[in-house]
This record gives structure tokens, C-alpha cells and sequence, in this order.
């Protein structure tokens, strides 16, 4: 007989499934539909991947909330950045631009702020050191994240989007003080150093 594509080649594949064929599938659908599951319930029950309050906005309209942020509440200046201290509940606004963080920000542990966070040049990136939380800072988008500092101490935040030839020298503060006694000293003022102070203390070199 001749043989063209309109007829069904001889096979095994229509024949029904065997037993273990579709006990395997059955797992592998089941562990989908758990995975698909994950999602959504990883986004409101795993702490991770925070829904933010996103807007647009124009890069020059930020930069001059953030001065108007800066002029209200300014307390200090260090190395030529403004110290801010926002009070509890309020709105916070950090400024990411080649290549620092501005203000450097005085808040109170327990309390809730909404931070802001934006940038007026190019992608740069929230990494607030030394934990591990990441937020991208996107020029045109005002993303606001709802916070509350739970321990007093120095923190670093670090940019980590490469953004041009100053980006390791992007770094910023945040300062976050016990609302009793106003001070900052439950960890150590340099983490880092600290951290080398201990290796060395165990033994290790500098
Ligand atoms: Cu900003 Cu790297």
C-alpha cells in the first residue's frame, strides 16, 4: 500500500495510557497546581515581594518634594547631605541620583512611616545594608513602601544598580533611634568595621 501523510502511521501512542503513566501525571499536575498556588500566597504571607504604592511622577516635580521634605523637617548636615527627622506616620522621600542618597534620614524605631523612593537621573538601586531588602529606584516612578524600623542603629544603604562611574560611592544612611532615650547605639555605628574587628579578635588578619 502506499503510504501518504493523510494516513496514520502504525503506532503505540493512541493506545490507552498505562497505570503508572497516569499516576506520574497526576503528581506532576498536582505539584504545578501547588506551585501556582505559591504565588499568590508567597506574595501575601511570605514577607517578600511587598505591594508598593506606585506613581508616576516627574523626575523635577520629586526632586522638589524631596527639597520641600529636606526644608520641613532638616536637623543637621553631614558631609554637605541634610539629616532629616520626619515625624512618626509621616511621609518620608529618598532621592537616588548620580551618585548619592538623599536625605539622610533620623527615624523612629516602632514607629510606621511611608518611604518614598525615586530617582531624578538614571536606575538605581535600594539595598539597605546590612539586610537584605532590595527595591529598584526608577526615574519617573514615585514607589512608596509602607515601613516600621523595629531596632535602633546605624544603616547603610548601598546602590546596586550599576549606574555610572560614581556608583560604588553611592552610599547613604539611615539612622534609626530609640524613641526613649533618642539614641542610635544598639549596633555598631560601622557594621562592617565591626565585623572585621571580630574576625581580627578570633584571630584573622586585617
Ligand atoms: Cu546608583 Cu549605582
Amino acid at each position: 500500500m502506499h503510504i501518504t501523510g493523510m494516513q496514520s502511521p502504525r503506532g503505540v501512542w493512541w493506545k490507552p495510557a498505562h497505570k503508572t503513566e497516569k499516576i506520574w501525571f497526576t503528581i506532576a499536575f498536582a505539584w504545578c497546581m501547588v506551585l501556582f498556588a505559591m504565588m499568590p500566597l508567597w506574595h501575601l504571607k511570605g514577607g517578600q515581594n511587598p505591594t508598593g504604592i506606585r506613581h508616576r511622577v516627574e523626575p523635577a516635580d520629586y526632586r522638589d518634594r524631596v527639597n520641600e521634605f529636606i526644608a520641613e523637617h532638616q536637623v543637621g548636615t553631614e558631609a554637605g547631605i541634610p539629616v532629616v527627622e520626619p515625624p512618626p506616620g509621616s511621609d518620608v522621600y529618598l532621592l537616588g541620583m548620580m551618585w548619592q542618597w538623599r536625605p539622610i534620614l533620623r527615624l523612629q524605631a516602632g514607629a510606621e512611616y511611608t518611604l518614598h523612593l525615586s530617582s531624578v537621573d538614571v536606575n538605581h538601586g535600594f539595598n539597605l545594608y546590612p539586610f537584605n531588602v532590595n527595591f529598584q529606584v526608577v526615574p519617573g516612578y514615585d514607589y512608596g513602601l509602607r515601613v516600621t524600623p523595629t531596632e535602633p542603629g546605624e544603616f547603610g544603604i548601598v546602590c546596586n544598580e550599576f549606574c555610572g562611574v560614581g556608583h560604588h560611592m553611592m552610599v547613604g544612611r539611615v539612622i534609626v533611634v530609640d524613641p526613649a532615650t533618642g539614641r542610635a547605639d544598639a549596633l555598631p555605628a560601622d557594621p562592617a568595621g565591626a565585623a572585621v574587628d571580630e574576625l581580627v579578635a578570633m584571630g584573622g588578619e586585617r
